[in-house]
């Protein structure tokens, strides 16, 4: 089977600075594959990558066609969701109007509404404030917005930078409980970067540990979480 999304061989950087050495790793349809590394591994530089946010060499194929030439705009159209680091929300603009800017390159109409529902069912929250500015919404409630706006585009494959970054345990548990639900329900696939190790193995099928630009280990992630050695050196718990 070919895999939904996959990087061979990819170096990428900024400028003369070469950030990523020659990454490789793939994702499965429906799959929900964790990419893990300490700071500065070059874990969103991976992400930006794949929507075309950073020159890179190498290839990135998703349904076995290459992006290399492609403009995010298309790289988007094709399927892929990218919530950013920081999550990319629009503060000056309501809920509602965050939420137009996922679904309006889409013209399947009736679908989006049934859309919006199944949204509104994860996160009731953004249906209770849909016109309030998105300023207004606490950082795990802006998190859900942007989560929510990247399902809006009907995506295949969702990448997600740190969902869990700057919030409290207990809403980094639900909005990680939501993101499997996802999953499980629409088969939206997952490439999920991450930090905090424990939680992401625990979500994910695979996964990747960056080191400095390289993939220092990969494979299942119940074996990686029940290996003390790789846990140690490279999970840091
Ligand atoms: N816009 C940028 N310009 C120059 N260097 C950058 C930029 N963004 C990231 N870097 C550098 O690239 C390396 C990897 O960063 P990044 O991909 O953000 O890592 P991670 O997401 O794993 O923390 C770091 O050394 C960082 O300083
Ligand atoms: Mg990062």
């Amino acid at each position: 089977m070919t895999a939904l999304l996959e990087l061979d061989s990819v170096q990428a950087g900024y400028g003369p600075t070469s950030v990523l050495h020659g990454v490789s790793l793939s994702v499965p349809a429906g799959g929900v594959v964790a990419l893990l590394g300490a700071n500065g591994a070059g874990k969103t530089t991976t992400l930006r990558a794949i929507t075309g946010g950073v020159r890179w060499n190498g290839d990135i194929r998703f349904e076995g066609r290459s992006l290399r030439r492609m403009s995010t705009e298309e790289i988007v159209r094709r399927g892929i969701a990218h919530v950013p680091e920081g999550r990319g929300i629009c503060t000056e603009l309501t809920v509602d109007e965050n939420l137009k800017l996922g679904s309006h390159l889409r013209r399947d109409g009736a679908e989006v509404r049934k859309d919006y529902d199944r949204v509104f069912e994860y996160f009731p929250v953004l249906k209770e404030r849909r016109r309030l500015s998105a300023s207004t919404l606490s950082g795990g409630e802006q998190q859900m917005l942007a989560l929510a706006r990247a399902l809006l585009m009907k995506p295949r494959l969702m990448l997600l930078d740190e969902p869990s970054l700057g919030l409290a345990p207990i809403v980094v548990r639900s909005i990680f409980q939501i993101i499997r639900s996802i999953n499980e329900a629409s088969g939206v696939a997952v490439l999920l970067v991450e930090q905090n190790a424990r939680i992401a193995l625990d979500l994910s099928s695979t996964a990747y540990v960056l080191e400095v630009g390289r993939v220092a280990v990969h494979g299942d992630s119940a074996e990686l979480q029940g290996n003390e050695s790789v846990r140690r050196s490279y999970l840091g718990y």
